[in-house]
């Protein structure tokens, strides 16, 4: 089957990441983005794209900070009602029954229930004719030790993070299922081995 550009998202399964900001005035605000990658690893870079008509945009470009809160199955409730327009100076936190997570290091807060939080700062962004790519540079990365395994991994069937597939009318949401898979970076890069 051959996939129209609208139905293409339909192939490709996404988290669901709620980004939070604050206002050139403190105003509160939350939204979920699913466009949303690591810039290869170390996780010290994250490329978020957004449409130009987001107050999550405005506010990144004003404070040039963000906190992206990674999010489980248990907050799959608050994505549609955040994703709705709400006017810039609405309270978002507060619309939507979230409580704050005071951040370390920036001003824009996290929301309590994710299971972990990326302090960004604007790294950088480029603008094209409908959408920006926003590069977050990742200040500081806090997960709740409940997500994690006794070996400090993320524990996906605690947590089970949440994915979002596209469909022509709408999106369907679904977690991730653990392989119990492991593969060692050693298989890729064999030098690693030989400088041990
Ligand atoms: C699951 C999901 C994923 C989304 N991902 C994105 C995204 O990656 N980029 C984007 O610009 N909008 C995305 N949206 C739309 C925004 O969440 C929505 O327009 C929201 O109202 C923006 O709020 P804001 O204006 O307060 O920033 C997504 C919506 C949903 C439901």
């Amino acid at each position: 089957m051959l996939f129209e550009p609208f139905l293409r998202s339909a192939v490709m399964p996404l988290p669901v990441a709620f980004i939070s900001t604050l206002s050139r005035s403190g105003i509160r605000n939350i939204a979920p983005y699913s466009s949303i990658m690591p810039v290869l690893r170390p996780l010290d870079l994250i490329c978020l794209a957004s449409a130009k008509k987001r107050d999550t945009l405005a506010n990144i470009r004003d404070n040039e900070e963000f906190v992206v809160n990674m999010a489980g199955a248990d907050l799959a409730d608050k994505v549609m009602p955040l994703a709705r327009y709400s006017p810039p100076d609405s309270d978002e936190f507060a619309e939507a029954g979230i409580t704050e997570k005071p951040s370390g290091l920036i001003c824009a807060p996290g929301m309590q229930g994710a299971y972990a939080w990326m302090e960004c700062s604007l790294h950088e962004e480029y603008e094209q004719s409908e959408h920006v790519l926003i590069i977050g540079k990742v200040l500081r990365l806090e997960a709740d030790d409940n997500a994690l395994t006794p070996e400090g991994r993320l524990d996906v069937e605690k947590t089970r993070p949440l994915m979002m597939t596209g469909a022509e009318n709408g999106m369907h949401f679904s977690t991730v299922t653990n392989m119990n898979r492991f593969a060692s970076f050693e298989a890729v890069f064999p030098e690693a081995l030989q400088g041990k």
